[in-house]
């Protein structure tokens, strides 16, 4: 009698053993069908300070830049790392291949296509001024004279160039946008140039340091961000379908709304 339960329960367990090594199978299998083939993860490279695009919450990347990379990742079928090397690595970490893609609000354009393949254009923006609440400075022009923080090798720091002169002894160039802020705050700056949306973000979240945005269209281009992939990536062939396969299915705008609350202008991008 003994012998058969422990049969029994020999049976049971093994019975057990044999549904969860099924259960595992489906898991795998639940993957798409590129991954299984390319099982291997890229790695995007951002500088994530530069809220709302890419920030630290502790020492994972958030931004609306990481959500439009898993989701057009997603769609495309790739596996993505998104880690945080700050903004000059970045170019460096492409160039060298040892990344497959940048994503960090980066703007497209001629000199960086020279070095660099970008994706179909997935964002809009331009440079705007970040001031004191109670500063005169109304234009691009009135920034002659002043002293003006910028980030290191960024259409900001080129915009500001062309209004001031390169070179200027007054343009102060920090490694990352919030270094260039805390200069503004501190008094060593009296205005920051950088990407509307972060400016405008800022703002609009630290009201207690009393500052405002000037924007000037006549001073300041509209900009595309893109993707950027080194030289012959083939990658971008798969990620520009994706992007635009996001923009169709509604995908774009929702991660849009969710980060800014309104709609995207999806047809601008797409032209
Ligand atoms: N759009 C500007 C540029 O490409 C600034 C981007 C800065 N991005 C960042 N994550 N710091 O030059």
């Amino acid at each position: 009698m003994k012998k058969v339960s422990f049969l029994m329960f020999a049976m049971v367990v093994s019975l057990l053993l044999i549904m969860t090594a099924c259960g595992k199978e489906k898991e795998v299998t639940t993957t798409s069908e590129k991954e299984e083939s390319n099982g291997k993860t890229l790695r995007i490279v951002t500088d994530a300070a530069y809220a709302p695009f890419e920030y630290l919450e502790g020492d994972k990347v958030v931004g609306f830049d990481v959500d439009f990379i898993n989701a057009v990742a997603k769609e495309a079928g790739y596996k993505v790392k998104v880690e945080h090397v700050g903004w000059d690595p970045i170019f460096v970490e492409i160039e060298s291949k040892r990344a497959d893609i940048g994503i960090s609000a980066i703007t497209v354009n001629d000199e960086r296509k020279q070095s660099y393949d970008f994706s179909v254009p997935y964002f809009l923006s331009t440079n705007k001024i970040l001031v004191p609440e109670k500063s005169d400075i109304k234009s691009g022009k009135e920034l002659k004279g002043k002293v003006i923080a910028v980030q290191t090798a960024t259409t900001g720091q080129e915009a500001v160039e062309s209004l001031l002169g390169k070179n200027h002894k007054d343009i102060k160039k920090f490694e990352n946008n919030n270094l260039a802020i805390q200069e503004l705050l501190q008094g060593g700056a009296e205005a920051v140039v950088a990407d509307n949306t972060v400016v405008e973000e800022y703002v609009k979240n630290n009201p207690d340091q009393k500052l405002k945005v000037v924007e000037d269209s006549s001073s300041f281009d509209q900009e595309f961000y893109g993707l950027m992939f080194p030289k012959g990536s083939e990658l971008k062939a798969d990620f520009d379908k994706a992007v635009n396969a996001i923009y169709e299915n509604g995908k774009y705008a929702e991660i849009y709304k969710e980060w800014f609350g309104t709609e995207p202008d999806v047809e601008t991008l797409k032209a």
